[in-house]
């Protein structure tokens, strides 16, 4: 047996507007208002008890459609090139992804989320609820980010996506 290879099953499915990867803003952030939800497999949904009292949740996922692995790369929003490390970008070696999305509400096993990033039918690893006790700091350094204006920002990182395509 390999002790370096582990197998996941995913606990259920995202579903999301999003139809093409080329189009999808490339984060949370850049995605106001979109809509998705989440259906849990239903042998899951005692996991999702206290839940609803969180604001944000953390979704992780894989990146389905990811067909390759690039070690660097440029990210959607620099013309350097950079360590797949220090990117969000999909193409990596084990296609984990990561979203903060708006929780709205929870109906038995299907969670609706606001601002998602996501391909309509990924498979979900796994939620954990963002906590700002834990998961907010101060005194940040964003290393190559930082030097990419905010406007540059915005405007490649809401790429095509359009209301209407929803
Ligand atoms: C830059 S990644 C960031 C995703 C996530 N917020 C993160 O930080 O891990 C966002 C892009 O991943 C791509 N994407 C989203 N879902 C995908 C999937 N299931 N398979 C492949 N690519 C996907 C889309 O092109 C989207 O614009």
């Amino acid at each position: 047996m390999n002790d370096d290879i582990f197998s996941f099953r995913s606990i259920g499915t995202i579903y999301s507007p999003h139809k093409e990867i080329s189009s999808i803003p490339i984060q949370p952030v850049f995605c106001n208002d979109i809509e998705g939800s989440i259906v849990l497999e239903s042998e899951y949904t005692d996991g999702l008890r206290g839940l609803e009292g969180f604001s944000h949740i953390y979704l992780f996922y894989y990146f389905h459609e990811s067909g390759k692995v690039c070690l660097q790369l440029k990210p959607y929003l620099s013309d350097q090139e950079q360590g797949i490390f220090a990117s969000r970008a999909p193409h990596r070696p084990n296609k984990l992804g990561m979203s903060l999305v708006r929780l709205v509400n929870i109906e038995n096993n299907v969670l609706h989320v606001k601002d998602i990033d996501i391909l309509d039918g990924t498979p979900l690893f796994d939620i954990k609820p963002y906590i700002q006790r834990f998961d907010s700091r101060e005194n940040v350094r964003s290393g190559w980010q930082d030097t990419i204006p905010d406007d540059i920002a915005i405007s490649r990182g809401a790429r095509e996506y359009k209301a209407e395509e929803m």
